[in-house]
């Protein structure tokens, strides 16, 4: 894989050098003036950007935003990240309105060297995401058209066999810019060699998005820590009484095997032994008082759903990060977004923190939360751009855009 440094020493200046870039950021409200609510992954790209503009390239910054249906979609403009773009850069950026159209064509032709322009959502076109290799491909083309060199440089999406990732660097000489060349040396620390102990913690809603790396892990990682609303399904496997809690009744088969291939194995799978819940799903719009109690893990009542992981939870998760190596944390541990459940995604983070591991991140919702509940995010061994990517490269899967870069 040729990096942007090679890319640097032969000479950018005058050539148009398309960044695909993930800046895919929560935004408080979609519209072309929306508050960005982390600006985590525009601050990740930035390096690229600058050691590009600075070098004399005319570049050309483009990404997807959210899941639009493949047409222009307000909800999902990136104007708000390209204007973020500008103020991060102290600079001028072009934005055009289109992805591929007229607007893209003249704000790229108006470029001077060492200007920037970013280009409007790859996902208001169908041909990003198709699953037809023509449709891609048609697409890919008209992206080539607008550049003279290819970095790839998103790493959230990478994973993604999308048009912008995988088949446009096939077209133009590629390479992969800093962040993606940063990030992969990151996984390689986990994946080969690995210092141990290596405890995992692993958080979210859905037992389903986390069952292939769980599966890699079992035979991996020393400790596997389960948080989040998939925990209790992990729970109502152990046959314990959830109430109203979150749970994948079809992955229950597969938790099962898991918890007993633990066993086996000697990983140590450690679940919450006690749950913050609340009668009812918290409004995380008002944040209004949700009355939230703690109780057993294994006494959750019937009207009462499991929102966080609890107090002896927080103490026994810690225990297990302490005297770790290395630590890959993925997935936030309760709905932290409302204050009465963010307690649980806190303590692991200050585990973490604590901990003389080399710490990684991994993920959008994981890393947001850190930036979003204070944490100094410089304080963490590495905090990951890319959710999905991280877990699929963790489960050893060839990822499309990282594939697409080699030589
Ligand atoms: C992410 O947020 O994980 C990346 O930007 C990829 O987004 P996607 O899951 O919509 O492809």
């Amino acid at each position: 894989m040729k990096t942007i440094d090679e890319l640097l020493a032969d000479g950018v200046a005058g050539k148009r050098v398309f960044v695909r870039a993930d800046l895919n950021v929560p935004l408080e409200n979609g519209t072309a003036t929306a508050k960005i609510a982390d600006d985590g992954r525009i601050r990740a790209v930035l390096p690229t950007v600058k050691a590009l503009a600075e070098a004399g390239a005319r570049v050309v910054v483009a990404s997807h935003l959210g899941r639009p249906k493949g047409a222009p979609d307000p909800a999902f403009t990136l104007a708000p990240a390209a204007a973020r773009l500008g103020e991060l850069l102290g600079a001028d950026v072009a934005f055009a309105t289109d992805t591929v159209g007229d607007s893209a064509t003249a704000t790229v032709a108006g470029l001077a060297d060492g200007q920037v322009a970013v280009v409007e959502n790859l996902r208001f076109n169908a041909g990003e995401t198709s699953k037809d290799d023509a449709e891609r491909a048609a697409f890919a083309d008209r992206l080539a058209a607008l550049a003279d060199v290819y970095v790839g440089d998103g790493f959230g999406a990478v994973h993604r066999r999308h048009a912008s990732v995988f088949d446009l660097p096939t077209r133009l000489p590629h390479y992969a810019g800093h962040l993606i060349a940063t990030e992969v040396g990151v996984l390689k620390k986990l994946t080969e060699d690995v210092k141990r102990p290596y405890v995992v913690a692993l958080g979210g809603s859905k037992v389903s998005d986390k069952l292939a790396v769980i599966d890699q892990l079992l035979g991996k990682a020393d400790r596997i820590l389960i948080g989040g609303g998939m925990a209790f399904t992990f729970l109502k496997a152990k046959g314990y009484e959830i109430g109203g809690s979150l749970v994948q009744e079809d992955q229950l088969a597969a938790v099962t095997e898991y918890l007993e291939r633990a066993e086996k194995t000697g990983v140590e799978l450690v679940l919450p032994v006690d749950a913050v819940v609340a009668p009812a799903f918290p409004d995380l719009k008002s944040k209004a008082p949700a009355h939230p109690t703690d109780v057993a893990a294994d006494a959750i009542p019937a009207d009462q759903m499991g929102l966080d992981i609890g107090p002896e939870t927080h103490k026994l998760y810690a225990s297990k990060i302490t005297d770790a190596a290395t630590v890959f944390w993925n997935g936030p541990m309760g709905v932290f977004e409302h204050p009465d459940f963010a307690e649980g995604t806190k303590a692991v983070a200050q585990a973490l923190l604590d901990s003389e591991a080399f710490t990684v991140v991994g993920g959008g919702d994981s890393a947001a939360a850190v930036r979003i509940l204070g944490f100094d995010e410089n304080a963490f061994g590495h905090i990951s751009t890319g959710g999905g990517a991280s877990l699929e490269y963790l489960e050893g899967k060839t990822l499309p855009g990282l594939a697409a870069l080699k030589d």
